[in-house]
């Protein structure tokens, strides 16, 4: 959640922050701060709203100073206010933190700290962190003795930048992630790549339980017990950059479009990897697969189709269940763990289980330089490029093109897959926006909006759900088909929507009656299906195609119509209230 950055260097910082800043934004964006240190003294500036807005205001952006460190905040402690927004300053005003993450014992230590004295003005966690700093610098005068005296008292999960007004920065890591940018003269401290990405593609990647320390002499990175660590300077991928709207009004629209290209590359930088995992899968006792959200959605799709197609059984357990049944992972299987960022807490923490069972971990992740990338035996890149739109899109597609390719190898070829066609029949879809957009004015001022679909058709129901709820804030909800008569016909009637998704394949005639079931209560139907029916009131039409390619074609329509239908609710369709692009917190 949030992204934190910090700068040192010999250009002005405060502009280069709010770039990063609003580059990152995705992560967490209910507020925004900036501090800079400048003549020893440290400067401030924060407010609650979106990067521009708060920049507009108070002009983040004019801070003095070569060194500073930034926020955008995604509220876990205290209300979305001025105050509770990073950076948080020591009572002393003599250093300043930006903190992503959550600090579990800080109620105890603020209590301690408070009777020693020290002052906090917000109710975020973070700040315990700026007076922890102090009372340990006050103590040692040492910056690294500091740090070392500080992580060993916080408990939770961070990453923070401090800094100190005589100009030190100083960053640790613990299950949060920080990535320093090196570049010419001057380092970069930032939750993502997006952060620094304009002015240099040289990154080191902090470990977890490290810590680096910037002042004119020095650059130096330890552990938590203060050896000192060794670093490599790796290439970020140029890719990800790119994270321009272009002419689009959105990100989300963007990633949309892009879609009949990012199914062609998928797993594409990563070749041998689904020969080596379907290896892995063939030899091994037990397969789990794991995610969140949209990603977990698409291990859904990999279940029904590795049995159907490749006769393979595959447990899918959510990545924040998974701990529950922690007791059920059989040792030495196989865990293949799905995720755009690479950073979900939940997924990270299931990997971490399922490596205890000493079990292979195979990622299918958009940023192989993640975590979840790090923590792996086999990685298979989406490569997809930046999704920065909250809401999975193209990820998505991609997920699942890796997932057919699986099957495929799995299946000694005996599935056809022709990406081209699947590309094709994307295209079509999106070259003819008209219809969608005249449907999606229909579910302005509805609240209720259910999406039914059998077999393979259902995740994809369920995905359908989760887009028009994260972007419409419409209750949306999944119906397996045969389910509908064992309660969700209860919910038909004339004030409610239902998608239905109804392929031309084995599962249309049954969804077929189970539209005009749901119709005989006087619900509107709209149909997504390559085939026309007087049973629907609004038809979404799909090329025809085959039975993999159909739900591609059908989470296509459907991200569109949530996405226009977002235009006309006037909400904002890249950062859905409420929400961040990475939970990085359990
Ligand atoms: C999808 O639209 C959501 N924003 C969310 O459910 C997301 O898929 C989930 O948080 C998992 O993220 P990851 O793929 O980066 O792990
Ligand atoms: N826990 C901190 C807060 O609520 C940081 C949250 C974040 O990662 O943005 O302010």
């Amino acid at each position: 959640m949030c992204s934190i950055i910090g700068y040192y260097g010999n250009k002005i910082a405060a502009p280069i922050i709010v770039k990063g800043l609003k580059r990152m934004e995705y992560r967490g964006y209910d507020s925004v701060g900036v501090a800079t240190e400048s003549n020893n003294q440290i400067e401030l500036k924060k407010g609650v709203g979106k990067v521009q807005e708060v920049n507009s205001k108070v002009q983040l952006d004019t801070l003095p100073g070569k060194i500073g460190i930034g926020h955008t905040r995604w509220a876990t402690h205290g209300k979305v206010t001025d105050v509770n927004a990073h950076p948080h300053p020591s009572s002393s005003g003599k250093l300043a933190i930006v903190h992503n993450g959550i600090i579990d014992n800080f109620e105890e230590l603020k209590k301690q700290l408070e009777k020693e004295g020290y002052i906090f003005k917000s109710e975020t966690d973070s700040e315990v962190i700026a007076n922890l700093l102090q009372k340990n610098y006050e103590a040692t005068g040492d910056v690294k003795e500091t740090i070392m005296k500080t992580v060993s008292e916080i408990k939770g999960h961070y990453a923070f930048v401090a800094m100190f007004e005589n100009g030190q920065l100083a960053a640790a890591r613990f299950h949060e992630p920080l990535i320093i940018g090196v570049g010419q003269d001057d380092f970069f401290l930032s939750s993502d790549v997006l952060g620094f990405i304009e002015y240099t593609d040289d990154a080191i990647y902090m470990e977890n339980g490290n810590f680096v320390i910037l002042d004119k002499n020095k650059f130096q990175m330890s552990d938590f017990s203060g050896k000192h660590v060794g670093y490599a300077i790796t290439k970020v991928s140029k890719e990800f950059g790119d994270a321009y709207k272009g002419d689009y009004a959105h990100f989300t629209l963007k990633e949309i479009y892009e879609q009949p290209t990012t199914i062609l590359k998928a797993g594409e930088k990563t070749k041998d990897a689904v020969e080596k995992v379907a290896d892995h899968i063939k030899h091994a006792k037990n397969i789990y697969m794991t995610g969140s959200g949209t990603s977990y959605n698409s291990a859904l799709i990999a279940k029904q189709i590795l049995s159907k197609f490749a006769k393979i059984r595959v447990e899918t357990i959510m990545s924040s269940e998974l701990q529950f049944s922690s007791d059920s992972i059989e040792k030495n299987s196989i865990l293949i763990a799905i995720s755009q960022s690479g950073e979900s807490a939940d997924v990270l923490e299931a990997v971490k289980i399922a490596k205890k069972a000493n079990c292979k971990i195979i990622s299918i992740v958009n940023l192989t330089a993640s975590s979840l990338a790090r923590e792996s035996d086999i990685i298979i890149g989406l490569n997809c490029g930046p999704e920065i739109g909250v809401a999975a899109t193209k990820s998505f597609t991609s997920q699942l093109a890796i997932i057919y390719k699986m099957v495929q190898k799995l299946s000694d070829d005996k599935i056809e897959i022709d990406f081209n066609k699947i590309s094709e029949s994307i295209l079509k879809i999106l070259e003819n926006p008209t219809k969608i957009q005249q449907i999606a004015k229909e579910l302005k001022n509805i609240s209720d909006i259910y999406v039914l679909g059998r077999g393979i058709h259902y995740p994809i129901a369920i995905e359908a759900a989760l887009k028009l709820k994260e972007l419409t804030y419409i209750h949306a909800e999944g119906i397996p088909g045969g389910e509908l008569k064992h309660g969700p016909l209860a919910l038909m009637d004339s004030n409610v929507f239902v998608i239905i998704i109804n392929p031309n394949d084995s599962t249309y005639s049954d969804t077929l009656t189970s539209a005009r079931e749901i119709k005989a209560r006087g619900a509107k139907i709209i149909g997504i299906s390559d085939v026309k029916s007087n049973v629907y009131d609004y038809h979404i039409e799909i090329p025809e195609t085959d039975e993999l390619s159909y739900p591609i074609s059908e989470i296509i329509a459907i991200q569109m119509l949530s996405y226009y239908a977002a235009i006309e609710k006037d909400t904002d369709p890249d950062y859905p209230r409420n929400l961040a692009k990475s939970v990085t917190v359990k």
